[in-house]
């Protein structure tokens, strides 16, 4: 940030920071300029109740919060990265691929040139350095950028000027003014003490102070302002422990909030949906299994869908026929593994269709067409909300192309009152308590079959996440086919009962794992004799997988609970992946 009037603004640099966290937790660090001189207080692990013992007034300042690449988690390899000279400070996110090569290059041009950190990140300040011996900051700026590969966002604090500049490639980027001064940060909601109104920063572009340049033909282009539709209210966790499960909590008012819009881009989605004969479902992580859900739901319409992870995806999108339509699904819409995707699908001017939460994002900017999710900030980096919101979208697709919304929209509603249920103490404490016992095993199952499989993997995904546990789901009828070699006389499974034509099949193989001396949770709508626990929801028609999810989300939490773990940050996670 850059301000009009010296203030402490390194205190400030690390609230909002705090704010950025869940980009990443192994370390922080904040750079001021103060007296001539750039002043870098860093450490590793989470900012917490960290106070900066440094308290003078500075007019300009940048701050970082790291998920290392490269270089392990040392206070030396936290940002910011300070050049040579001491003239300029950077914030890195993203991978400089030829960092190797600029190394070398740097060391022969720079005498006793000595870096500091393991990092890629540290390259870029030398390499600025050095080009601003010979050239205005500008020029050294675009001339240094041009020179580095990858995808890479930047923030340099410049002494000499009292300057900020910043450049985005890849990793998101967000400019903001006030009367006070301007403000860059990875994400919006770091800027909402200070204004609603912000610019996204589009690919390729640089500011140099509060001027916008293109980096390509270095001409200067006109801002545009967006208003935020956030409140800094959104960000607070309401009296609750953590933030997810303030977020799971929010999910009846989130379907809620679905059904009641639903109508209004119900016609063009159909219609880009109806110019196309098969979809294929790009997400990450929990995104990709609401993918998976998906292709389940659409083939229950007789639609042909193709779930992928982001991650795998390239090869079968780089022969994509022209009547699939590519459907991406993001809580964050920073992705990389879908942004790269979604960059390579526009050059072919493809339409794109995206399920995304987070308005302005790059996917949703990159889109032909987005479903806004509308499930507001998700802070936790184990998404809740924002699964539970992609499921209800899919209901609400399925139901416009069945023809059956009507129906469809009652049973959400339902959905969302039985939810509602499973907040009660008394089912509560029932998850704690079988969270107690499912904590201290080393392996747990999950089995689901169907539109519940994906529902199994989500709650493994969960255990493995918030609670570092080991559970592994599988497809029910894969049980035969290897899985059940590894039941043990004790083993924990947990069975996802749909309340459908799958039961049959899931209460079979609960009663194989039984006979061979296994231990069954079921999470079902009613009680069966093979359950040694149960986890029970009241049955909706053709919504269950919601209530379904929002048990095994809960699972997670009591899980984490039970290992007194911080479920809102688990060890080297970071909620939005936006390195390869
Ligand atoms: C990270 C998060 C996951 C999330 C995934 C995809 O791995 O920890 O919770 O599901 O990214 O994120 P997205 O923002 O694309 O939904």
């Amino acid at each position: 940030m850059v301000v009009k009037e010296k203030r402490a603004i390194n205190r400030e640099i690390l609230t909002e920071l705090k704010t950025l966290e869940y980009r990443g937790y192994d370390s922080w660090g904040v750079a001021t300029i103060e007296n001539d001189t750039i002043l870098v207080e860093k450490d590793t692990g989470k900012i917490g109740s960290t106070v900066l013992a440094n308290t003078s007034d500075s007019l300009a300042g940048i701050g970082h919060t790291r998920w290392a690449t490269h270089g392990g988690v040392t206070k030396q390899n936290a940002h910011p990265h300070l050049s040579f000279d001491g003239r300029f400070a950077i914030v890195h996110n993203g991978i400089i691929e030829n960092y190797l090569q600029l190394k070398d290059e740097l060391q022969k041009q720079i005498p006793n040139l000595v870096f500091k950190s393991e990092t890629d990140s540290e390259v870029f300040a030398h390499l600025l350095a050095f080009n601003a011996q010979s050239l205005s900051v500008e020029e050294a700026f675009f001339k240094s950028l041009a020179k580095v590969k990858g995808l890479n966002a930047f923030v340099v604090l410049d002494k000499k000027n009292n300057n900020v500049l910043a450049y985005r490639h890849g990793s998101p980027l967000v400019f903001s003014q006030n009367d006070g001064g301007y403000y860059f940060a990875s994400d919006a909601i770091a800027l909402l003490p200070y204004t609603k109104k912000v610019y996204f920063i589009k690919e390729g572009e640089v500011f140099i102070g509060d001027r916008l340049f293109s980096a390509k033909t270095k001409k200067s282009k006109k801002i545009t302002w967006q208003m935020l539709d956030l409140e800094v209210s959104d960000l607070q966790k309401d009296g609750f422990d953590f933030f997810i499960e303030k977020e799971i909590n929010e999910i009846p008012t989130v379907i809620e909030k679905l059904i009641s819009t639903y109508k209004n881009q119900e016609k063009s989605l159909l219609s880009l949906l109806n110019q196309h004969d098969e979809f294929f479902l790009i997400g990450c992580g929990t995104a990709y299994y609401a993918a998976l859900i998906g292709q389940y739901l659409l083939a229950q319409v007789s639609r042909i869908a193709t779930a992928y992870s982001g991650g795998e995806a390239s090869l079968f999108l780089k022969n994509i026929k022209k009547s699939t339509l590519p459907i991406f699904l993001s809580q964050s819409g920073e992705t990389i593994d879908l942004i790269e995707q979604v960059g390579f699908l526009k050059k072919k001017k493809r339409k794109l269709l995206a399920l995304v939460n987070r308005i302005s994002s790059t996917l949703d900017r990159e889109s032909t067409l987005s479903f806004h999710l509308q499930a507001g900030p998700e802070i936790s980096v184990v998404s809740t909300k924002a699964f539970v919101a992609k499921i209800t979208a899919w209901l609400l697709i399925c139901s416009s192309l069945n023809k059956q919304l009507k129906a469809t929209t009652k049973n959400l509603a339902l959905a969302s009152k039985n939810i509602r249920k499973l907040f009660l103490a008394e089912n509560l404490d029932k998850v704690a308590k079988i969270a107690n016992l499912l904590s201290i095993q080393n392996h747990v199952f999950v089995l689901g079959r169907g539109v519940h499989y994906p529902i199994a993997l989500e709650c493994a995904l969960k255990a493995k996440e918030a609670a570092y546990l080991h559970f592994e789901a599988f497809a029910g009828g894969e049980l035969k086919h290897g899985v059940i070699a590894l039941i043990e006389p004790g083993t924990w499974t947990i069975v996802i009962v749909g309340g459908d034509e799958e039961d049959a099949n899931i209460l079979a193989n609960a009663e194989e794992i039984k006979a061979r001396g296994g231990k069954i949770l079921g999470i079902s709508p009613y009680f069966h004799q093979v359950f040694d626990e149960w986890l029970s929801f009241e049955s909706v028609p053709n919504a269950n997988v919601l209530l379904e999810a929002v048990l095994v989300q809960l699972l997670g939490l009591y899980l984490a609970k039970a290992k007194n773990l911080d479920p809102d940050k688990p060890r080297n996670l970071a909620k939005s992946v936006t390195v390869k």
